[in-house]
């Protein structure tokens, strides 16, 4: 029941919310039973009587509130018995006075509270409150500054908004004075740094205005200021044609020889570095950087970590603008390794270099047959950028793309982003001609808030799909927390990407999908679906998989029926899903797509089924499928289902930009989270 350092007393608390406007109770701070009953005279029955102490923040639990007070003698009585609570449930607890307040008359119970996240900064959190605040978990939150469109998108976000719009025949509350408190909520966290945490519970709401009845504010010295962000990387930084290799080794189980056996396929020039010289791989080696005949455009690194700053002070004289150092043994380690890292920075920044990691295992740019990675696998060239905290999920995720024929245009491990963190690469992924999605795999990121100003620039124009690791670790401690940590990091995470417009995906193969989807797709224009297919079993599991995934069956106008009715067969369904019967041809498919085409205002992606058929030529379909993607601007996904015999007409898809799913599912729940997207930015607003 002791009090916690810096917890603002109620009587502070609602000044603090009577400067931002919003409604507290009539109240008076008095120290007696007289002085109550004076001030009740002018806050008006009934009232309520609540011990003010700085040593008890559980008021109730130590027997210091008493409600339902209607008359001088109740009042009188009510203080006697506080007294009598408090000096036998905590003796030694200072009482300052009591807090006489009007009692708030019945309303809808709701919570708004917030606090300052570690990485993102101020977070507001809105929801039904109450006692059942944290069973209910009817909550919503968003990274400050809330805007009055996303306040008003946070009220009509919960589950239990029906409930304050007017629910069987109840009049709808003000929710205007709701998205206002909001607001102001938001508001005090941005103006008052020194506000860490606050909670309104319950904020009572009414057909006209509302009560914050409880308050609880906790007050913290501010946190020193993020890190000023650097300028935007260099464009081509990471494409240069001339690359040392310091730390180049001719022993086989070495990272430097590793390192140098993958640059032998590099488009450009490498020059191994190190002090024996010699020639590996018939490659002549050059005993510093400074004996490198051309000034290299990048340098890898893999000597021990105590050599990294003779490194970086070599590059720096030769002027390299760019480093990738692999070397471990820095800030993850120990206090030497932080001291290290700093360092090496502080290299960096009298010569201007800018370096990813340390501690990475390198980038991989395929299109430049460039594998600076001690991963023995380079992947294949495609469209996706993939940026990742994990050298080792790198390494699975390039094998598991080769057999899925799932191509990158850049491949980064940010190591300890010290010098090049998330954001950097992502605007420069975001430049880069060459990829159409990006792809993270988070850990935790340090500068939230910058992460998030500047991811939400890039969403509008390349869609950019996360993983965040670190969901049940975090969950446990949220649901440890009181209500002022409601915003568990995870949740703050997921409120933080939705507000940037990332899309997260919970595996690397739903990320995957997903890019392929909007990469070669773009952003769907909404969530009406048509599905083409040949097997009914497919088509009914495709309508169970369209309502699970948020996707709906557009239904086909007269219009449409009546042209699809001259080629289809008599009796056929006539509904969406299109099922065109087991005898169909790949010519009715194209007379389908054909209609389709005229009549695509009705529907905003295409599901095309096919499965392995007497009657159906694959490449012949896929060839058509393509052409209907030609023609029209709506997202068309491949949905060629088997095995072998779909492997030529699949690459014929991949050819045109086409996804193509192995499984239905997968499909639904890409499509299904893009549209998500769509759907929560503009919940958003
Ligand atoms: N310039 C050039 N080369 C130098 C040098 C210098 N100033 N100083 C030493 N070297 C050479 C060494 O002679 C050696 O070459 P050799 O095999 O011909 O003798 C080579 O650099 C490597 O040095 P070595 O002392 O053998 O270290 P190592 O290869 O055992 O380890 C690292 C070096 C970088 C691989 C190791 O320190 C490390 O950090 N490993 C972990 C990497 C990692 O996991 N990163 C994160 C992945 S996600």
């Amino acid at each position: 029941m002791t009090d916690a350092p810096g917890l603002m007393s109620e009587p502070e608390s609602f000044a603090l919310l009577n400067d931002y406007s919003i409604t507290v109770p009539r109240h008076a701070v008095v120290h007696s039973a007289a002085e109550a009953v004076t001030a009740a005279e002018t806050i008006g029955y009934p009232c309520v009587a609540k011990i003010l102490s700085p040593d008890i923040t559980h008021k109730s639990d130590a027997g210091g509130v008493q409600t339902g007070i209607h008359t001088p003698e109740e009042l009188r009585a009510s203080i006697a018995t506080i007294q009598k609570n408090i000096h036998e449930r905590a003796p030694d607890a200072a009482i300052t006075g009591f807090v006489i307040e009007e009692q708030a008359p019945p309303g809808l119970e709701l919570y708004i509270g917030g606090k300052r996240d570690p990485a993102f900064g101020p977070v507001v959190t809105f929801g039904t409150g109450g006692t059942l605040v944290e069973l209910e978990h009817d909550i919503t939150m968003r990274v400050a500054p809330v805007s009055k469109e996303e306040a008003a998108g946070m009220v009509r976000s919960i589950r239990h908004y029906p409930q304050l719009a007017g629910y069987r025949g109840t009049a709808s509350l003000d929710e205007a004075a709701l998205s206002d408190a909001i607001q102001q909520v938001s508001a005090l966290f941005t103006n008052r740094p020194e506000v860490a945490e606050l909670d309104i519970n319950p904020l009572v709401l009414y057909t006209d205005g509302l009560c914050a009845v409880d308050a609880r504010v906790l007050i913290r010295p501010p946190a020193a200021a993020p890190a000023l962000s650097r300028p935007p990387l260099p464009e081509n930084l990471f494409f240069g044609s001339r690359i040392a290799l310091v730390g180049a080794s001719a022993n086989p189980k070495k990272i430097g020889y590793i390192v140098l056996r993958n640059l032998l396929t590099f488009s450009g020039t490498v020059y191994p570095v190190n002090p024996k010289g010699g020639t590996i791989f018939g490659k002549t080696v050059y005993p510093s950087l400074a004996d490198v005949p051309e000034q290299p455009d990048a340098v890898i690194v893999t000597v021990p970590n105590t050599v990294v700053p003779q490194v970086m002070r070599d590059a720096g004289v030769r002027g390299i603008p760019l480093a990738i150092i692999i070397t471990s043994g820095f800030r993850e380690t120990d206090r030497e390794g932080a001291l290290l890292e700093q360092e090496v920075e502080a290299i960096a920044q009298e010569y201007d270099i800018r370096y990813t990691g340390p501690n990475c295992l390198g980038l991989q740019v395929p299109r430049l047959s460039l594998n600076a990675t001690f991963d023995p696998k380079s992947p294949r060239i495609g469209h996706t950028a993939f940026i990742s905290q994990s050298g080792a999920i790198i390494t699975t995720l390039v094998d598991w793309s080769l057999s899925r024929d799932i191509g990158f245009s850049a491949v980064f491990s940010v190591g300890n982003q010290t010098n090049i963190d998330f954001v950097d690469y992502i605007r420069f992924a975001a430049a880069d001609a060459y990829t159409r999605t990006i792809v993270l795999y988070i850990e935790e990121i340090r500068d939230g808030r910058r992460f998030f100003e500047e991811a939400a620039k890039v969403t509008p124009k390349k869609p950019v799909i996360a993983i965040k690791a670190g969901r049940s670790a975090v969950g446990q401690q949220a649901a440890a927390s009181h209500t002022g940590s409601l915003a568990g990091s995870y949740e703050v995470y997921e409120a933080a990407f939705q507000q940037a417009g990332i899309i997260m995906a919970h595996n690397l193969s739903d990320a995957f999908s997903l890019a392929m989807l909007l990469g070669s797709e773009g952003y769907p224009q909404g969530n009406r679906a048509v599905v083409i297919s040949i097997a009914g079993g497919f088509c009914v599991l495709a309508s169970d998989y369209a309502e699970q995934h948020g996707i709906q069956m557009a239904p086909l106008s007269d219009a449409l029926l009546a042209e699809m009715n001259a080629f289809m067969l008599p009796g056929w369904s006539r509904q969406n899903p299109i099922d065109m019967v087991g005898d169909a041809g790949v010519h009715r498919f194209a007379l389908t797509f054909d209609a389709l085409i005229r009549h695509q205002e009705e529907w905003d992606i295409a599901f095309v089924v096919s499965v392995p058929t007497a009657t159906i030529d694959p490449v012949h379909l896929a060839t058509e499928m393509a052409r209907f993607s030609r023609h029209t601007d709506k997202m068309v996904v491949g949905c060629m289902i088997g095995g072998e015999s779909m492997t030529a007409g699949v690459r014929v898809l991949r050819e045109a930009g086409i996804p193509n799913f192995e499984e239905l599912e997968d499909a639904f729940r890409a499509a299904g989270a893009a549209v998500r997207r769509e759907e929560e930015l503009k919940k958003h607003l």
